[in-house]
């Protein structure tokens, strides 16, 4: 297979690797249900042919079949409370027993508090709510809500941005991965092209500027743009604008009449160490799209918060889901909020984040094959290269740290062919943090590239 093949949004699942990895699972349990997967479900990437078999999830930890347990370094970035958490299932539990589901004309009680609770995190006047059963369907919501409410049909999005799979997502989306083969998508999006060489375009040192001033041309050249929809950081490959960048980024969008659409859908909640991301920048979005996390890692829900001012669309239909106003996810959602709040996870998350820090920066400065290192929170990026002054992406042994990892019972995603990608439960105790960075490091060092001290 060419390298080529295996630089995508996630680790790849036809590698030769990745059939080695079977080799090593000594379970018939695990490849008899495995065979049955691959026979019942219709094959893509990043799923069938999947990698193992669950049985159950607690806390950090995910089981399969065999009993074996793996840390779960990406649990599809919605396990900030920890998997299972005791006390959302229980609140889910007696929800469960009231009322599990809302017929879409009425309202209840969960769901207005949980509309209540979102706005009252949120800055005076981001305050109005619409509830999708995922976060693609956040993001369609958004995408309508802008137009209705500038006029103007057009979008501005990154290249390499992903914001969900649906036509209109992959449309305002630049994967490539997820659009190949499918024909005419959305018109309207203009995107701004980021580095292909260079993987972290924003950083303090990077000048991401540059993307700012290629967001004021395109809206410049393009009457009819009423939204720039962008992650408020990157989450896959953890790429961290600077202030300077959102700053300007919040300026021109006010200046042009375009509204700000964040997606925080995977970082959300406390991911970077405080509640939303955009905390961080000193910036405000006109709509904000919230998800994954927001269920607990329980129950599917997925939120737009937008202005006031936007409550412009009384007679279309933004969202009409069925499981619209979800009581059961709104119970999930508030007791994962109260959860985070009344266990002070936002200062645990800040301390984590210094302590992660420093091992990964001693492991870049033992590593040649560690080319760069960077996060926020608990979101950390590893990017490994075959030579630090060219910066050649390290695919193959991405992939080989990745397998040679889950071996030892970590699990985490690899990111555009070379990026480990490093999203712990929240919860995650010290202890537990040492040994994943003691099975990471095996990993790296059976690579056996040149040590630097
Ligand atoms: C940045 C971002 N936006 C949107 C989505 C879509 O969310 P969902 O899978 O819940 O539809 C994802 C999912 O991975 C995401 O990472």
């Amino acid at each position: 297979m060419k390298e080529y093949n295996l630089i995508q949004e996630g680790d790849v699942n036809f590698s030769e690797t990745r059939k080695n990895w079977y080799r090593t699972m000594d379970s018939v349990a695990i490849s008899e249900w495995l065979e049955r997967d691959a026979s019942s479900f219709i094959h893509q990437s990043l799923s069938t042919p999947c990698l193992d078999v669950l049985e159950s999830c607690e806390g950090i930890y995910i089981t399969d079949v065999s009993g074996k347990k793996y840390m779960d370094f990406h649990g599809n970035n919605l396990h900030q409370v920890g998997h299972r958490n005791p006390f959302v299932i229980e609140k889910v539990k007696q929800q469960l027993d009231i009322l599990p589901f809302s017929p879409r004309r009425y309202t209840n009680k969960p769901a207005i508090e949980l509309a209540e609770k979102l706005s009252s995190l949120l800055p005076a006047g981001l305050n109005r709510v619409l509830f999708a059963p995922g976060g693609t369907s956040a993001i369609g919501m958004a995408l309508k809500l802008a137009r209705i409410v500038t006029g103007k049909y057009k979008v501005v999005s990154l290249w390499d941005s992903f914001h969900g799979a649906s036509m209109d997502a992959i449309s305002v989306g630049g994967e490539q991965q997820f659009k190949q083969g499918l024909g005419p998508l959305m018109p309207g999006v203009e995107h701004i092209n980021q580095s292909e060489s260079y993987r972290n375009p924003f950083s303090e040192d990077s000048n991401d500027l540059h993307y700012v001033e290629q967001l004021e041309n395109i809206i410049e050249e393009n009457a009819d743009i009423g939204a720039f929809i962008i992650e408020t950081i990157r989450n896959t490959d953890v790429q961290i604008p600077s202030k300077a960048y959102w700053k300007s980024v919040r300026e021109i969008c006010c200046k042009h009449n375009v509204l700000l659409i964040l997606d925080e859908i995977p970082i959300a909640f406390g991911r970077t160490g405080k509640m939303f991301a955009f905390e961080h920048f000193d910036i405000e979005p006109d709509i904000i799209c919230l998800g994954k996390g927001l269920g607990a890692g329980i129950i599917p829900i997925a939120a737009i918060v937008a202005r006031d001012s936007y409550n412009v669309a009384g007679d279309i239909s933004l969202g009409h889901y069925t499981h619209e106003k979800n009581p059961l996810g709104s119970v999930a959602a508030l007791a994962m909020l109260e959860f985070i709040e009344s266990n002070h996870l936002l200062e645990k998350v800040k301390k984590d984040e210094l302590f992660v820090k420093e091992k990964l920066t001693a492991l870049q400065e033992k590593y040649s094959l560690i080319g760069d290192v960077r996060g926020i929170g608990l979101l950390w990026g590893i990017e490994l290269v075959k030579d630090r002054d060219t910066k050649e992406r390290a695919v193959s042994e991405a992939e080989q740290v990745m397998y040679e990892c889950l071996k030892n019972g970590l699990s985490f995603k690899v990111s555009q062919g070379n990026v480990i990608q490093l999203c712990p439960p929240l919860i995650i105790e010290r202890e537990q943090l040492e040994n994943a960075f003691n099975i990471l490091e095996i990993a790296i060092h059976s690579i056996g590239y040149p040590l630097l001290s």
